[in-house]
């Protein structure tokens, strides 16, 4: 549970980094990604913490996402403030739901002890959502070709997930 959380939330610090460097002055959409970069590295520096604190190993992709990461990043913001907006609604469709299904295992029998973490990963998936309406607010579903594109983040968050309970 939490080598994929701490991957994912890799990946999200490295999409901002990669759309930050494309649209980082855009008067708009500038300070709404910085917003969310800030918030993805309060999420990051807290598995980075509870990583070794409770001896999970990260994902040997660690460097694959990063690299992903970014190019989804800088990919999505080259298609404009849309294009972006699309690459979080997308991401953070998955990912609030993935959190979900974390929170949902946590208030099952046996892990009554990890109420501290249910309540982070609640937490974070409320803040995942405001980063999913912050892109429908701003035209997400404007973005040229926006159906193809939703799938095909979608299908890749799914599948670094998948990878990135396994390895
Ligand atoms: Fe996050
Ligand atoms: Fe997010």
């Amino acid at each position: 549970m939490l080598r994929v959380d701490h991957a994912g939330e890799l990946g999200a610090r490295r999409i901002y980094a990669g759309q930050l460097a494309v649209l980082g002055r855009h008067p708009v959409a500038g300070p709404l990604l910085r917003e969310m970069a800030a918030q993805e590295a309060v999420h990051l520096a807290a598995f980075d913490d509870l990583l070794p604190r409770r001896r999970v190993r990260p994902t040997v992709l660690t460097p694959v996402w990063s690299v992903a990461g970014y190019a989804l990043g800088v990919g999505t913001a080259l298609l404009g403030v849309r294009g972006a907006m699309a690459c979080t609604v997308a991401v953070e469709t998955v990912i609030a739901g993935h959190y979900n299904d974390q929170v949902r295992t946590l208030l099952g029998e046996g892990y009554e002890a990890e109420a501290p973490l249910r309540a982070t990963l609640r937490q974070f998936r409320d803040e995942e959502m405001e980063h999913k309406e912050t892109g429908l607010a701003n035209e997400a579903e404007q973005a040229f070709a926006y159906r193809g594109l939703s799938k095909v983040i979608e299908g890749g968050c799914r599948a670094a997930i998948f990878l990135s309970e396994r390895v």
